[in-house]
């Protein structure tokens, strides 16, 4: 459980992790290589735990030293990969297409994940039957076999990350160009081509289009893993919501654009440098509209925090999810200290209210419970975020960072209170 006294500004500055969202493919792409893949700059969290138990059990063998990961491979890679590793987080189901490209069979089961919406996998199976795969599904099981993928062009009917990162995985082994139409543009989709282009696979990016030209062998590389914008955003949220002075370093503020225009237009004063973003906010917010994109519009993983800052702002505020149709399990939440919020659709209608006031809730995935926390740090009283396992998941030492800035939290024990 994280306990939040609320109701002290934040002030001063914190670094980002590496993205969790960049780390995680990086380590399944290892698997398309048998030459060593050393990664910096990878955060500590619990879904990075997971991967790195997956490609484990998979046959690699993993050093994992101060946000360094070493990669190397001891003997023949397995083609399945264990289901409790893959239900545990819904990106583990990227090792399809580099165990298929590289082996030529895969057996994975159907992905597990956050409680946000149905996310479904048909896209990546679209896109790797296209390039010459063939798949079964079978009671729970990806079935896969492919004696050598070969590249063509491939139409995304949704811009998917997943999908997307998925094709280039396979792609980079497959034999030609594997072009995809409509793919993903997130920075972490970015950083997964940088890596794949420093294994030896050719990647373009195109108006319409990213390339990939696939090689028979790739080598080995060391790859440095881009910041976090989703922590980073998270922090600058915290800063405006708390009426604080925070300054987030070693970003790339252009990752955070759309972020920082809505917190402009709330009234917050952002400022940039080259790797720097810090905001204050001295009076309180204005309502804004917002609604969720594929990059570069607004990340649907800062709607749910941004939600707990519009709660306290001033007038109305519409925000709508177009990415994920249920990603709304902070809205009760948030409700129960005392948020005005009616949900329609996909949109929710928030009414700003004058505070917040703390009380025991509990997270349902990574990004609610990011908001839930926000939400303690601005309410009056004692804010109990249960579920913090979610929010391990994916923010490394999110109460000592917070700590660092002011906030007064504490961590406990789950269940030790009667
Ligand atoms: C990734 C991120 C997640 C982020 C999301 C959107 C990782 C590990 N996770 O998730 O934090 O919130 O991008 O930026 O990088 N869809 C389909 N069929 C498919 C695949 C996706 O219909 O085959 C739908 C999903 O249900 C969802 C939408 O497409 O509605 C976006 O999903 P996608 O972009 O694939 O997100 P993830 O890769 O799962």
């Amino acid at each position: 459980m994280i306990i939040i006294q609320g109701g002290q500004p934040l002030s001063g500055s914190v670094r980002a992790a590496g993205a969790k969202n960049a780390a995680l493919p990086a380590i399944f792409a290892s698997l398309l290589t048998p030459e060593p893949v050393e990664l910096v700059n990878v955060p500590c969290l619990r879904d990075v735990e997971t991967a790195v138990e997956l490609v484990r059990a998979l046959g690699k063998e993993v050093v994992w030293e101060e946000g360094r990961l070493l990669i190397r491979e001891p003997g023949p890679l397995s083609p399945r990969a264990p289901e409790e590793l893959v239900r545990r987080m819904r990106a583990s189901f990227l090792v399809l297409g580099p165990l298929l490209a590289r082996l030529g069979q895969a057996q994975v089961p159907l992905p597990g994940g956050c409680a946000i919406g149905t996310r479904p996998v048909d896209l990546h199976l679209k896109g790797l039957s296209a390039l010459g795969a063939e798949l079964e599904v079978q009671e729970g099981w990806v079935y896969a076999r492919a004696p050598k993928l070969q590249g063509r062009t491939v139409y995304l009917d949704y811009p998917s990350v997943g999908a997307t990162e998925q094709l280039l995985l396979a792609g980079a082994l497959a034999a030609g160009e594997t072009a995809i139409l409509n793919p993903a543009r997130e920075p972490e989709v970015v950083d997964l081509s940088r890596l794949l282009s420093a294994l030896g696979a050719r990647v373009r990016w195109a108006d319409d289009r990213v390339v990939v030209q696939g090689t028979g062998a790739l080598s080995g590389a060391r790859h440095a893993v881009i910041p976090d914008r989703i922590e980073a955003g998270t922090f600058l949220l915290a800063g405006a919501i708390t009426k604080g002075k925070v300054r987030v370093e070693g970003i790339i503020p252009e990752h955070l654009a759309a972020l920082l225009v809505k917190l402009e237009e709330a009234g917050v004063e952002v400022s940039c440098g080259e790797d720097w973003v810090s905001v204050v906010m001295g009076r309180d917010p204005q309502g804004v509209g917002v609604e969720t994109r594929p990059y570069p519009g607004f990340p649907t993983d800062l709607q749910p925090p941004m939600v707990s800052f519009l709660s306290l702002a001033d007038g109305e505020s519409l925000v709508t999810e177009s990415v994920f149709e249920d990603r709304f399990g902070h809205v009760g939440e948030l409700l129960r200290m005392g948020a005005s919020i009616r949900r329609q659709g996909a949109s929710l209608l928030i009414r700003g209210v004058g505070g917040l006031t703390g009380t025991r809730v509990t997270a349902s995935d990574i990004r609610a419970g990011a908001a839930l926390v926000l939400a303690g740090l601005a309410a009056r009283g004692t804010t109990e975020v249960e579920g913090t396992d979610h929010i391990y998941r994916g923010y490394e030492g999110l109460a000592a960072k917070l700590g660092e800035l002011g906030a007064q939290i504490w961590e406990e024990k789950e269940n030790t209170y009667p």
